[in-house]
């Protein structure tokens, strides 16, 4: 298969590009500088252009992009900063995907679609939540409308919390645990719905090889836990005793409305349409995920 990546060079697309070669499937990236090598093919965007020939005999684009939702602080201008590097490459790539009579697009998502679901156990056939962040998840994925009205197969990757050895949450939580700063967060009840960053990647390769997958696919692992079990996990993985329970108020302090969308509530999703279509996951227990990421 020849594919198309877009937003490549992050945490996903950098593990997802060496599976994809890895299993002989060739790619191309997407990238918004000059081209520095033989499989780069530049885009714009905001201006809505992708280099001549860049999608010609291509059979599938996956389109990873985003600015980091928790990397800054929000204002307006950083909302708009993160719906802005959503909707605007999703929309051209769904444009340009049906243009050129691509068969598949596999766009990122996020569980934040699902707002905050407390402990009921959530599907793909769930209907959106409330606040900043499902809004913005919404707007996201309509932006595929495009390829989904020119006949394009188009799948939603919500995605769960990737635990990778390369950054990520575990790239800010490890250094803290080990510190002997880890702790609960609030009163530990939200869930988080985990996966490693073997069985993402993997996840999507399967939905890219698998033409009756579309529509919404949770890429989460079979066993969400709560954030006072998955710190109990982190603390044992790591050896290190995890005793704070860092109050809602602090949070909220040093992380803003951050705190109240993404930290304090949580998505008790399951991968109901992988698991129904076949998938294995390498990692079906938090612990071996943990052992999996925390060993390299
Ligand atoms: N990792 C997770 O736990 C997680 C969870 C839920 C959802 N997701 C979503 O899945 C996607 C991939 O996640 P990731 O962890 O690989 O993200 P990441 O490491 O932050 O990489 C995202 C990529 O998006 C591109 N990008 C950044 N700012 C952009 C902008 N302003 N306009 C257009 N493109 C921009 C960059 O690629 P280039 O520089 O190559 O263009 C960047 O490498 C993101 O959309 C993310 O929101 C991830």
């Amino acid at each position: 298969m020849r594919v198309v990546v877009a937003g490549s060079s992050g945490l996903m697309g950098t593990s997802l590009v060496a599976l994809l070669r890895g299993s002989g499937h060739e790619v191309l990236r997407l990238v918004r500088r000059r081209p520095a090598a033989p499989d780069e093919r530049r885009w714009d965007p905001p201006a809505g252009r992708i280099e001549d020939g860049a999608l010609d005999g291509v059979d599938a684009v996956v389109n990873l992009c985003g600015a980091g939702v928790g990397d800054k602080r929000w204002n307006e201008a950083r909302k708009q900063v993160l719906r802005d590097s959503r909707t605007v490459p999703t929309e051209v790539l769904a444009s340009a995907a049906a243009e050129h009579g691509v068969a598949t697009l596999v766009n990122a998502s996020a569980v934040g679609y699902y707002g905050d679901t407390g402990d009921r156990v959530t599907d793909e056939t769930a209907g959106p939540g409330t606040g900043f962040l499902a809004d913005l998840v919404r707007e996201w994925e309509l932006s595929t409308a495009p390829a989904e009205d020119g006949g394009v197969r188009v799948a939603l990757l919500r995605t769960g919390l990737v635990l990778s050895p390369s950054g990520g949450l575990m790239g800010r939580l490890r250094p803290l645990f080990s510190m002997l700063l880890g702790g609960q967060l609030g009163n530990g009840r939200q869930y988080q719905p985990w996966i490693s960053i073997d069985d993402a990647v993997a996840a999507i390769r399967f939905v890219l090889e698998h033409d009756e997958v579309a529509g919404p696919v949770n890429i989460t692992g079979p066993g969400p836990v709560t954030n006072a079990e998955f710190t109990r996990a982190l603390g044992r993985a790591l050896g290190r005793p995890t005793p704070w329970v860092i109050p809602g108020f602090a949070l909220r302090l040093v992380l803003g409305e951050f705190a109240d969308e993404a930290v304090l509530v949580g998505q008790r999703a399951v991968p109901r349409v992988l698991e129904r279509h076949g998938f294995t996951f390498a990692h079906s227990s938090l612990n071996a995920a943990l052992n999996a990421t925390l060993s390299r």
